[in-house]
């Protein structure tokens, strides 16, 4: 059994954070580190964890002063309120309802590859673009906006925590929330008094079990809708182009049967999940994985580590659309009744620009910058596995 690293590697580097997680996998599948947070890299614990939300709960706050949630917060509210918050907005986001949005995605996606050229970043011609429009274009906000919420966005995924469990780490999430939540008050506050067909005037208007969101409530979930909605999507994107280019093969592949799309991008999602880990707070003291976690202790449930576990995966460390990949058993979408809103929404952007790309008998390369060590990427060090940068030239299929 080898002594577990003190801390994880950064996601900046892959090859040794997927060593590292093979190993605690193996010999270390339930692991407290040196601030506390007790780390869960299999992936029946990470189930068992994110389907238990009695023992385990998203009110992270209880972690840092104890204080109450963030109201309308709905990835960090436990039931029976979540249900409410859920409810609200399950309508906009069902497989029928986004499956509406195709042929809008779809001219987006031309017009960004007409304009994107031949030798371009994904990541502005296209990744960051298509999923911002989508999701600001269905709360409602305009499209001179968008900039803005790239910055705002960068700013909470390029935090650098060192001690997850610093109360310090609370107080600078807010310092950087407090535009977007500024931002977001006054368009709730313009819908309350004149509503419009957008999710924002669906926030303010709706009521379930008789009850309806106040502002506060409305500010925090269009800020919850907004934040999940575009960047993650952007590196679910780049992480499609950047996994084709080590094994193109795929991308022939998809040319002769368009139908293998779907599989392709549920295969990248397990390989390369956006989010790496998810967290929970126990409420109780729970035994998992042959350890004791106390009351109150922090658990990181790795969606990377789970995604490459051998008992769930044959050959996990290869990728292989092949290996019809779906629903629970990939959790780059999470687990439970938390399970994402937002994931038909994710699948059809993905599927759609990737069709796109092959109806013009097209694929992409990525150039890397062989001077940077990096490969000129900027990967994200925390949180998110993916590139800030993804320099693709297109090239036609055949080549
Ligand atoms: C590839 C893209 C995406 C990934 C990888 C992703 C991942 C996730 C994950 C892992 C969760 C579970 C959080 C938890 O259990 O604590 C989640 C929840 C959520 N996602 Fe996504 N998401 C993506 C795209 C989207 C989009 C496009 C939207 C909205 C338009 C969205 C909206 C949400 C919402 C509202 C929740 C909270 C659900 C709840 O708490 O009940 N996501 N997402």
């Amino acid at each position: 059994m080898t002594a577990p690293a003190d801390l994880a590697p950064l996601l900046s580097d892959e090859p040794a954070l997927l060593d590292w997680l093979a190993t605690m996998r193996r010999d270390h599948p339930v692991w407290r580190d040196r601030w506390g947070i007790w780390h869960v890299f299999g992936h029946a614990d990470v189930q068992t964890v994110l389907r238990d939300t009695t023992t385990y709960s998203s009110e992270l706050n209880r972690a840092y002063d104890g204080a109450p949630p963030a109201r309308g917060m709905i990835t960090h509210i436990d039931p029976p309120e979540h249900r409410m918050l859920r409810l609200v907005v399950s309508a906009a986001f069902t497989p029928r309802t986004v499956a509406e949005l195709e042929p809008r995605i779809r001219v987006l996606v031309r017009d960004l590859l007409d304009r994107a050229g031949q030798r371009f970043d994904l990541v502005d011609a296209l990744a960051y673009p298509l999923p911002v429009t989508v999701i600001a274009d269905l709360l409602g906000l305009p499209a001179g906006d968008h900039p803005r919420f790239r910055a705002w966005a960068e700013m909470l995924f390029s935090l650098s925590i060192d001690d997850p469990t610093d109360p310090a780490v609370a107080t600078k999430m807010a310092e950087v929330v407090q535009p977007m939540t500024d931002y977001l008050d006054q368009r709730v506050r313009e819908r309350r008094a004149e509503p419009r067909e957008d999710l924002i005037s669906a926030l303010v208007t709706a009521s379930v079990d008789g009850r309806a969101l106040d502002d506060e409530e409305a500010t925090n979930f269009s800020l919850a809708l907004l934040l999940a909605g575009h960047i993650t999507t952007t590196v679910l994107l780049g992480n499609i182009v950047r996994t084709l280019d080590e094994h193109p093969h795929h991308w022939a592949a998809m040319t002769r049967d368009p139908g293998l799309v779907p599989a392709v991008v549920e295969e990248v999602l397990r390989y390369r999940p956006p989010f790496t880990q998810l967290q929970r707070i126990t409420t109780t003291p729970v035994e998992l994985g042959g350890v004791t976690i106390p009351a109150g202790a922090m658990v990181a449930c790795w969606l990377v580590s789970a995604n490459r576990d051998p008992r769930a995966h044959t050959e996990p460390d290869v990728f292989d659309p092949g290996r019809g990949v779906r629903g629970a058993a990939q959790l780059s979408f999470g687990h439970g009744i938390h399970f994402c809103l937002g994931a038909p929404l994710a699948r059809l952007e993905a599927r759609v620009t990737l069709e796109e790309i092959l109806a013009r008998g097209q694929r992409m390369e990525v150039e890397y910058d062989e001077t940077a060590a990096d490969g000129g990427l900027l990967p994200f060090e925390q949180i998110v596995l993916g590139t800030r940068r993804l320099p693709v030239r297109v090239v036609p299929m055949g080549i």
